[in-house]
């Protein structure tokens, strides 16, 4: 965005400060750079900016209401056909992640980090950085941590003491194929003693609006039209109030620009046995059919953004897909209709979005202690810790072969939106916001067989202007009347 917004500026001959290019971020940029050259502008800055948004009030509702987003479609594989499956291909995935993540940690301090081939060249007790792969974890006979770590010039074992209380409680919780950056103590040219354990870990990065007007983000997901227990009244009273059927909440509705559907949209055919008998369509077009139509019901001022999930009929590893056009063709003709992979980024009005359906985080939750599902932020902290949405290759997830790794958190999100739990929950990790979307199915036998209870018809609402959270509860409306 910033490329456009300066490449736009030079059109006119005109000087952007920094904070004059934050601010033109999270408004339509060409309206004010326009209204600025009326008034022969040449170098401009914040201000400027604010005083044309002020003289022109009316004006600006209109420019805070247009919709400012733009897909980083370089992090979705929408469109991308990389995969040959081959040896090759699991080699540049794990380099690709190796060399996006140990360049986040190498830039988080200013130590000399050194390779392993560097390292295994000093002396005893020399202190020595480096980042590595966990190519293995096992607890030696006297309790102690041992690491076989990797990088793309060998690999090392590293021990961690159990005398080390912190250290060892913080290494516990490091998987299998993380990257972390490691401090040690050289013992022998084959051995390391870890002194301090490095994660990728998010930046603190505060995140200012420049929104002068409310301006409304909706966060639903895991709907699964075709399931007998899909809560269709709850989801149809969704859908009259964003227009306003029953005039409830007017002013907040009118509000909303963006949309987001963070995948499982349909319960779809065969995912797991015996689904057959708990579908009310049990064919996946008509599935599709029906969440068309819901969604040619949203008005269409609207931009709403789908991703896929693991009901979903695209291909069930990760990094998925969008949705394709034989299964959507109505959706696909519509402007305000943005079908989009999982994981995928969106920026809303200068507000980095990572996107992500979620169900790599079944790893985490198998694997952490403290990740619960009933508490599914607990688990995206972990992966944004980790800059990882799958930090353990393939556990309980499939990962597609390919020679880019687009479950890397190459960009600290400003926003976290995930679903796949049916199970709400915001918190914030650092100044990042986690919204994990309820669901729009009754609880299911096989959630019933291992005791989770979902959190039903509860849509999140983010305002973009003041960056608070709230909920419209469309299951305890229908219940209480
Ligand atoms: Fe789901």
């Amino acid at each position: 965005m910033d490329s456009k917004i300066l490449e736009y500026a030079k059109t006119k001959k005109m000087i952007l400060t920094e904070d004059a290019l934050r601010c033109l971020n999270s408004h339509n940029y060409e309206y004010v750079i326009n209204k600025l050259y009326e008034k022969n502008k040449i170098f401009v800055n914040n201000e400027d900016i604010k005083e044309i948004i002020k003289k022109d009030e009316e004006k600006t509702t209109v420019v805070d209401l247009d919709a400012n987003y733009e897909i980083l479609e370089k992090y979705d594989v929408t469109n991308k056909n990389l995969s040959q499956g081959k040896v090759e291909d699991f080699h540049s995935l794990f380099l690709h992640k190796y060399e996006v993540l140990s360049k986040i940690i190498k830039t988080r301090s200013k130590t000399t980090y050194h390779t392993i081939a560097e390292t295994q060249k000093l002396s005893r007790n020399k202190e020595v950085d480096l980042v590595g792969m966990v190519l293995d974890k096992r607890t030696t006979k006297n309790e102690n941590l041992f690491f076989v770590v990797d990088d793309p010039t060998g690999k090392i074992n590293i021990i961690v003491s159990k005398q080390d209380e912190d250290l060892f409680k913080e290494a516990k919780e490091v998987l299998l194929d993380n990257v972390v950056g490691f401090k040690c103590v050289v013992l022998s040219n084959n051995m390391l003693i870890a002194k301090e354990i490095l994660f990728p870990d998010m930046p603190y990065n505060k995140k200012e609006s420049c929104l002068k007007n409310d301006k409304y983000l909706v966060v639903l997901g895991d709907i699964h039209i075709g399931s007998k227990l899909f809560l269709e009244k709850e989801f149809m009273n969704f859908i009259d109030w964003l227009n306003k059927k029953n005039n409830e909440d007017a002013e907040i509705v009118d509000k909303i620009k963006y949309v987001v559907i963070a995948g499982d949209v349909v319960d779809g055919i065969g995912i797991y046995p015996q689904q057959y008998d708990e579908l009310s369509i049990p064919n996946i077009f008509e599935q599709y059919k029906k969440f068309e139509d819901y969604m040619l019901m949203i008005p269409k001022h609207i931009e709403i953004f789908i991703t896929p999930g693991n009901h979903d009929a695209v291909r069930r590893a990760d990094p998925q897909p969008a949705l394709t056009e034989n299964l959507i063709p109505r959706l696909y003709k519509e402007k305000n209709i943005h079908l989009v992979g999982s994981p995928t980024y969106v920026v809303f009005d200068g507000f980095k979005t990572l996107i992500y359906h979620g169900y790599a985080m079944h790893g985490i939750y198998s694997t952490i202690k403290t990740a619960k599902m009933n508490a599914p932020d607990t688990a995206i902290k972990e992966t944004l810790k980790r800059r990882d949405l799958m930090p353990s290759y393939g556990d309980r997830q499939i990962f597609a072969p390919i020679e880019k790794n687009f479950l890397v958190i190459e960009e600290p999100p400003d926003i976290f939106i995930g679903a796949d739990v049916h199970h709400h929950a915001y918190s914030k990790y650092k100044d990042c916001h986690i919204l994990n979307a309820s669901t729009w199915q009754s609880t299911t036998k096989f959630q019933e067989s291992f005791g989770h209870v979902p959190t039903l018809c509860k849509v999140f609402l983010f305002n973009l202007k003041t960056q608070k959270t709230f909920i419209k509860d469309f299951y305890k409306k229908e219940k209480n009347g």
